[in-house]
């Protein structure tokens, strides 16, 4: 037979399995439930958290008298160097009739399309540099001067500390996360999303 107390505590973990197992179902009950549940995909969020970072792979940024450094971001394009394929200009390229095989996933939703195309950005007789406006080529690692071209404030802002994030400790140098970390240079815009989590507290002060 069993005594008052071990059949209190067998009723307990009944319950608590029960419970446990309506917990899995993927039911929304209100407005709050669902934000709660969905700010858990934000964990590793590129925005909000800290990564790791390789100290050998550091370049070092020189930009109005203040030094700071980024992630080396060459080795990190799968498909650099370009010149693998790009050893022909594009017009070339274009002439054999590859068709849109290549970069087939990439569509501009940036600037105007009048105003920016692909060869705006790139050149088609050096894929391994960005190019300025101008035609001067741009290292790969140092996209933010492409984007200076037209978004100076921001660039500013950044070489500052302002815009962006850091991703070292603040005792250490910083090492800063460039602008395409963040906005896909293609499709720039950051997408709209849920709450990173409910804010219990503004509820309360509401009351
Ligand atoms: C696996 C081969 C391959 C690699 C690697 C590659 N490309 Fe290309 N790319 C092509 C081909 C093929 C075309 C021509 C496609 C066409 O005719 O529409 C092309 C076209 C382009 C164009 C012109 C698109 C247009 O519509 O005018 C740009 C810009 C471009 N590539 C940029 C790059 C950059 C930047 C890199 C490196 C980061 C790169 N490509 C790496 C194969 C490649
Ligand atoms: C506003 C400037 C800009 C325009 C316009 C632009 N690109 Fe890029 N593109 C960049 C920058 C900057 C990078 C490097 C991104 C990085 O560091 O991850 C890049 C990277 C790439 C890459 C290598 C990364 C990848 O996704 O494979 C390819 C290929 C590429 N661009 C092709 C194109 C093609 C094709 C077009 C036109 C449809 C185009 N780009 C238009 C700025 C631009
Ligand atoms: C040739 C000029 C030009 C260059 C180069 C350029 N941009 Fe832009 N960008 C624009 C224009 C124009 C807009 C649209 C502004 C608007 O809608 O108010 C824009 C919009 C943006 C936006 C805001 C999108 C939104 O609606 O929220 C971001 C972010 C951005 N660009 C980032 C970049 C980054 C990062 C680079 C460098 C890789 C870059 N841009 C290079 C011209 C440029
Ligand atoms: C750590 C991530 C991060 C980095 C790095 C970053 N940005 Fe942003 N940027 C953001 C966020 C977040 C916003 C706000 C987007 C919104 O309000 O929708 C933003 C907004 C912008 C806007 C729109 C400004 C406006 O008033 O609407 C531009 C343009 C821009 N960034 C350019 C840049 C450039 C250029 C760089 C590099 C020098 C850069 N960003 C680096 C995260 C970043």
């Amino acid at each position: 037979m069993l005594s008052s107390s071990q059949l209190k505590l067998l009723t307990i973990t009944i319950l608590i399995l029960v419970s446990s197992c309506k917990g899995k179902k993927k039911e929304y009950h209100n407005l709050i439930h669902k934000i709660e549940s969905q700010s858990a995909q934000y964990e590793r969020d590129s925005i909000q958290n800290n990564d790791s970072f390789d100290i050998d792979e550091l370049v070092a940024i020189e930009e109005n008298g203040i030094h700071f450094y980024i992630q080396n971001r060459k080795i990190n394009i799968k498909s650099y160097a370009c010149s693998e394929c790009h050893s022909k200009p594009v017009a070339q390229l274009h002439k054999e009739g590859l068709g849109k095989k290549a970069h087939w996933d990439i569509t501009i939703n940036h600037a105007d399309t009048k105003t920016m195309a692909c060869l705006s950005c790139h050149n088609g007789e050096n894929m391994n540099d960005l190019q300025s406006i101008t035609g001067d080529p741009i290292d790969f690692n140092k996209s933010y001067q492409l984007c200076s071209q037209c978004h100076n404030q921001e660039v500013k802002d950044w070489v500052g500390g302002a815009h962006g994030k850091n991703i070292s400790g603040w005792k250490s140098e910083r090492v800063s996360k460039l602008c395409v970390e963040c906005h896909n240079p293609h499709q720039p815009q950051i997408a709209k999303r849920w709450p990173s989590r409910y804010n219990a507290t503004m509820v309360e002060e509401r009351k």
